[in-house]
């Protein structure tokens, strides 16, 4: 059998050249041959190959062992009023980061539709080559506009931007502050940077402030944190935080993921809320929750973008988003400065869920707005505690480490202003009927 020809790398002794390759199987296995030379030079599926991968099933069995391995599943349905179709089964969904319920909006749905057939799909190339189009200016202009600061970058993630933005302040030489909890794509952004990282317990100003005093006068220094804690739901000290960055000439960089759209009177996040937006460097954000879209960005000062967007490896190597899907965010902009009453109804609804856990006994930590985790502890305990949820028609995640600090295992609640009461009674009425894994 012969398979459709694929480009591939062709290495034959010390020659390597890109080529066309076919991919055949006769009686010895799977090989690839170049029609070019006629060269049969790889077997795909040796045996050889098999073992040399082994030790991936005797990790998956070390995952399993520790109730640590997850299972994809399938979403067959648009995420509407609280509501999703998972691997078949339709659920009450607390799931979802599309908090404002705009995920599967007409509005957005026709600004794609609309945007797409005049303008095509891909953007073909990296903002800084030739992909950046008009919309994602005039979305970077409204960002900036939103945030009341100078400039904006799009970037074709949340993660990506958090990485880039990271990167591009410190390096070697350098030193980095960063809360416990933060997210996985600050923490890869540090890793990444090659500077010193200090990383600080959580909220804990007494342990920046050591770690600031004791830090080397020299090289720069950057405090980054969430604003609102993407696993526990509380928010970061932002005014202590802020007045240890000026204390100690330390840039801030605040990632609103969770809290653009929900927190503040205008929904700029947490940082409005704290009224310290004047004292953030950067403001990182994604498109893809409240925006219900898909995307990053950072605003902050003309100088900062423009440095940013020379330096930042994971936008320059990057593709830009379609622009149609700038279209999107640009409608769910609007929609967030035109319908408070969205984020309003979302943060009623999570102080009465708030209330009715804490009546049937449950902990919620310091949840202090749309997320509300249920620590468990064990790994194996959060998982079955989401099968029996399930089991009874609603879907709540297991967070399990890495996700999580080891032994702090959860059922994460993630609510959104399309949830009704009845759906948050169902939910508290499932939790009390929980039992102990047998
Ligand atoms: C706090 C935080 N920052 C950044 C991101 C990354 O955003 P995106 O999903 O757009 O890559 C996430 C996503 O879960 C997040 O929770």
């Amino acid at each position: 059998m012969v398979l459709p020809v694929v480009k591939g790398i062709l290495q034959v002794g010390g020659w390597a050249g890109l080529c066309d390759t076919n991919v055949i199987n006769d009686q010895a296995g799977w090989h690839s041959y170049s029609p070019d030379t006629g060269l049969v030079f790889k077997e795909l599926t040796s045996r050889t190959m098999a073992r040399r991968t082994d030790w991936i099933d005797e990790q998956l069995d070390e995952l399993e062992r520790h109730g640590r391995l997850r299972h994809l599943q399938t979403r067959e349905s648009p995420p509407v009023a609280g509501r999703v179709q998972l691997n078949g089964q339709s659920l009450i969904n607390f799931g979802s980061n599309d908090y404002l319920g705009l995920a599967a909006d007409e509005r957005l749905v026709d600004a794609v539709k609309h945007y797409s057939g005049q303008l095509g799909w891909g953007s073909g190339a990296s903002g800084l080559v030739s992909g950046r189009g008009t919309l994602h200016r005039r979305l970077e202009q409204e960002l900036a506009d939103f945030y009341r600061t100078e400039a904006a970058l799009l970037f074709p993630t949340g993660f990506a931007a958090n990485v880039g933005v990271v990167t591009s302040l410190v390096g070697r030489g350098d030193t980095v502050f960063s809360d416990q909890l933060n997210h996985a794509s600050m923490i890869d952004g540090c890793r990444l940077s090659g500077a010193t990282i200090c990383v600080y317990r959580h909220n804990d100003m007494d342990h920046l402030s050591d770690l600031l005093e004791s830090s080397p006068a020299s090289g720069r220094r950057l405090i980054v944190t969430d604003a609102l804690f993407s696993m526990d739901g509380d928010l970061a000290l932002l005014k202590p935080i802020a007045q240890l960055a000026d204390q100690h000439q330390a840039m801030f960089v605040v990632d609103e993921a969770h809290a653009t759209g929900v927190l503040g009177a205008d929904g700029r996040g947490a940082s409005q809320q704290a009224n310290i937006e004047s004292d953030v460097d950067l403001r990182v954000g994604t498109l893809s929750k409240a925006f219900g879209s898909m995307g990053g960005y950072v605003a902050g000062s003309r100088q900062l973008i423009q440095w940013i967007y020379n330096r930042s490896r994971s936008y320059m190597f990057s593709t830009a988003q379609p622009e149609a899907i700038s279209a999107a965010s640009l409608v769910a902009l609007e929609v967030i400065r035109s319908e408070p009453e969205r984020r309003n109804r979302l943060l009623e609804r999570a102080g009465q869920l708030r209330q009715k856990l804490q009546g049937i006994g449950l902990d919620v930590g310091n949840s202090s707005a749309q997320i509300i985790p249920i620590v468990l502890g064990d790994n194996q305990l959060a998982v079955s505690a989401s099968q029996q949820l399930r089991d009874r028609g609603l879907f709540v995640p297991a967070i399990r480490p890495p996700a999580v600090p080891n032994r702090l295992a959860r059922l994460r609640i993630s609510l959104s202003s399309e949830h009704t009461e009845e759906h948050l009674d169902q939910l508290c009425e499932s939790l009390s009927m929980l039992k102990q894994p047998g």
